[in-house]
């Protein structure tokens, strides 16, 4: 598929980072789709991270996604799922290759700057949650 859904995560915001983010991503030829400015409550974030409710990390997850601003975004570009997780890097961005936006803006596994879909399905799902089709085009 050729869309996937990204957050700026709440550290990355804080401390500013989020228009250097956004034109990474634009330069790196992602299309913005659909772009809101937003804050999650600990209900939407533990409604969003479901998928990783049994995980030892879920309740830290839920306090960080629910701590402050986010900004989430439908992209596209072609195999966007995979692209974009190139783009940002590993989860842990001790792990992160140089130059990916984790190795450059992430603090630790947990306050990692940006969130990319993991797949097709979950791309759309994540999208859903947060655009409706008014939203984008
Ligand atoms: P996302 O793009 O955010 O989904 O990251 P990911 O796919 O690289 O990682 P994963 O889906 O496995 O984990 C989801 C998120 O949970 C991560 O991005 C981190 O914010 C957080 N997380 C993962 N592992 C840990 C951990 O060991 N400790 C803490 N505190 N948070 C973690
Ligand atoms: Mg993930």
């Amino acid at each position: 598929s050729n869309t996937t859904f990204t957050m700026i995560k709440p550290d990355a915001t804080a401390k500013g980072h989020t228009g250097a983010i956004l034109d990474q991503i634009i330069k790196a030829g992602f299309t913005i789709k659909a772009m809101k400015w937003t804050k999650l409550t600990k209900e939407q974030a533990g409604a969003f991270y479901e998928v990783h409710k049994e995980r030892p990390f879920y309740g830290e997850l839920v306090d960080f996604m629910s701590s402050g601003q986010i900004v989430a975004a439908i992209l596209e570009k072609e195999d966007a799922v995979a692209a974009f997780r190139t783009l940002i890097g590993a989860t842990n961005p001790a792990e992160a290759a140089e130059g990916t936006i984790r190795k450059q803006f992430a603090a630790s596994i947990g306050e990692n700057a940006v969130h990319g879909s993991d797949s097709d399905e979950n791309a759309a799902i994540e999208g859903n949650f947060f655009f409706s089709k008014l939203e984008r085009f």
